[in-house]
C-alpha cells in the first residue's frame, strides 16, 4: 500500500490546521495536500483553497472533482454542520465524528446525560431553561458553583462563580433578551484540582490514547486575565500520568465511547477530554470533537510514526492493529497573538523574523492567523497569529527554546505570555 498516493484535504485555517499539514506533507504517502481556507504558513507546504468548511456540499463537490482519499476536519463549526456526514456519504474516508457524535461538544447537557448513563466520573450538575429555576438552584446549593449556556459559544459562556451574586449576575445575563425556549443553561457543581487533556484517537470500535497536553487560557502571565483560545501548551503533562490515563480511559473514555456506539452514533475522530484531576484521580470536565489549539502543535510534532498512515487507519476503522510511536521529548509552544486579544486587535501588521526563528534548533514556527502580503510578505490575520513549538529532552530546555523562537519574531503588534509551562516545572522542582 506504500506506494498509493493519497491525496488528503484538511478544513480550518489556525495553527492547529498548520500542525496538521506539516504531519501529513512529512508523509510519504502524501499526494496532493489541500487546506481550505489555509494561511500563509500552510501556503508553503500546502495548496490553499478558498472554500468554506462548514459548506458540506461545497467540500464534498471539491473532495469529489480532485479525487481527495481523506478529509481531516481541524474545527468544531463544520463537525457540527455535519460536514462528516456528507463527506462520508460521498464514499470519503474523513477523520471527525458526525453530527450526532458531535454533540459531545455542542450539548453540555447531552455530555452530561451520556456521562451519568455510564456512571463516568463528572461534576453533578442540572440544567434549566428559565431563570427563575436556575436562580432556585444556586440559591439552594450556594457558592463556588459553575454556570454554563448549552450549545455553541458554550466556550465563552462559562462563569466560575465564587460568590452566589455573581453566579446568579451570571443566569441573568444569559436568559436576558433571549426569546423563551431559546436560552439554556447548565449549573455545575465546582470542581477542584488541577485541569489536563488527554487525546484520543477513535475509531468505531477502538480508541488508542494520543498524548496528554496542559494549556494556558488566560491572555496573562500568572494565568490573569481574560480567557482566551489558549495562549501556549505543552506536552506531556506531568499531571496526567500514566496510571491517571488509564484511569480516564476505563472510567470515561471507554464507558462513553461504547455508549455512543450502543445509540447507534460510533464516535470517529479525536476526542479531546478536558479533565479536573485531584488526587490522582480524574473527573471529566468537557469533552470536544477535535483537536485542541495550540494543543495539537505540541501533540502532532512528538509523533514518530506517519501521521497520514493513523489518521487513514482511523477514518477506515482499522485503529486496533496500530501501535504508533514517539519521540521521548516534551514539546512547548508559545503563542504570539496580536494586542488587544481576545478583545479588539489590528490586522495587516507585517510580521519579520519567522526564518530565523524557524531556523534555530528544535524549534517549530506554526501560523495561526496570518496572511500573504505583497513581495512575499506575511501579515497578521487574527487575534492569535502564531505559535512557536520547540521540541527538547526536559520542559525547561523546550520552554527556553520556544521562547527563542519567540523572541526572534519580529512583530512590535504582538504580545505572549513569559510563563508558559510555569505550572509543570514548579511540580519538577518540587519532585526533586
Ligand atoms: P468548559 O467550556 O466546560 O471547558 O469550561 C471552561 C473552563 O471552566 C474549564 O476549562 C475549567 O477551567 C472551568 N470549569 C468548567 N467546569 C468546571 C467545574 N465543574 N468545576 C470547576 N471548573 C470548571
Ligand atoms: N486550547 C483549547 C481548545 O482548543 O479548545
Amino acid at each position: 500500500m506504500a506506494d498509493v498516493l493519497v491525496d488528503v484535504l484538511v478544513l480550518g485555517g489556525g495553527g492547529r490546521e498548520h500542525a496538521f499539514a506539516a504531519g501529513i506533507a512529512a508523509s510519504p504517502r502524501c499526494g496532493r495536500l489541500f487546506v481550505a481556507p489555509g494561511n500563509a504558513g500552510i501556503a508553503a507546504i500546502a495548496t490553499c483553497v478558498p472554500l468554506d468548511p462548514c459548506d458540506a456540499a461545497a467540500v464534498t463537490e471539491f473532495a469529489r472533482a480532485e479525487g481527495v482519499g481523506l478529509v481531516v476536519v481541524g474545527p468544531e463549526a463544520p463537525l457540527v454542520a455535519g460536514v462528516a456526514d456528507a463527506v462520508a456519504a460521498a464514499g470519503i474516508a474523513v477523520l471527525g465524528p458526525g453530527r450526532a457524535a458531535a454533540e459531545l461538544e455542542n450539548s453540555k447537557a447531552f455530555t452530561k446525560e451520556i456521562c451519568d448513563a455510564v456512571g463516568a466520573p463528572t461534576a453533578a450538575w442540572a440544567r434549566f431553561e428559565a431563570a427563575g429555576p436556575a436562580r432556585a438552584y444556586v440559591a439552594e446549593r450556594g457558592a463556588p458553583i459553575v454556570v454554563k449556556a448549552d450549545g455553541l459559544a458554550a466556550g465563552k459562556g462559562v462563569t466560575v462563580a465564587m460568590t452566589a451574586a455573581d453566579a446568579i449576575a451570571a443566569i441573568d445575563a444569559l436568559f436576558d433578551g433571549m426569546p423563551e425556549g431559546e436560552a439554556a443553561v447548565v449549573i455545575e457543581e465546582f470542581m477542584t484540582g488541577e485541569e489536563a487533556s488527554l487525546f484520543v484517537l477513535c475509531d468505531a470500535t477502538t480508541a488508542l490514547p494520543l498524548a496528554t497536553a496542559q494549556d494556558h487560557k488566560r491572555a496573562f502571565d500568572g494565568d490573569e486575565g481574560p480567557n482566551t483560545g489558549g495562549m501556549g501548551a505543552y506536552s506531556p503533562a506531568p499531571v496526567l500520568s500514566p496510571a491517571v490515563e488509564a484511569a480516564a480511559m476505563e472510567r470515561i473514555i471507554a464507558p462513553v465511547l461504547a455508549e455512543m456506539a450502543a445509540r447507534g452514533t460510533p464516535f470517529r475522530g479525536i476526542l479531546y477530554a478536558g479533565l479536573m484531576i485531584e488526587a490522582a484521580t480524574p473527573r471529566l470536565v468537557e469533552f470536544n470533537v477535535r483537536f485542541g489549539d495550540p494543543e495539537a502543535q505540541v501533540v502532532l510534532p512528538r509523533l514518530e510514526s506517519d501521521l497520514l498512515d493513523l489518521l487513514l487507519a482511523a477514518a477506515e476503522d482499522r485503529l486496533e492493529t496500530v501501535v504508533p510511536s514517539w519521540r521521548s521529548v516534551t514539546a512547548l509552544t508559545v503563542v504570539l497573538a496580536a494586542q488587544g486579544y481576545p478583545g479588539r486587535y489590528a490586522k495587516g501588521e507585517a510580521i519579520g523574523g519567522l526564518e530565523a526563528a524557524a531556523a534555530l534548533p528544535g524549534v517549530q514556527v506554526f501560523h495561526a492567523g496570518t496572511a500573504a502580503g505583497p513581495e512575499g510578505a506575511v501579515l497578521s490575520a487574527g487575534g492569535r497569529v502564531l505559535a512557536i513549538t520547540a521540541l527538547a529532552p526536559s520542559l525547561a530546555e523546550a520552554q527556553e527554546q520556544a521562547y527563542r523562537g519567540a523572541d526572534a519574531i519580529d512583530w512590535p503588534g504582538g504580545f505572549y505570555r513569559r510563563d508558559i509551562g510555569w505550572r509543570a516545572l514548579a511540580q519538577e522542582d518540587d519532585d526533586a
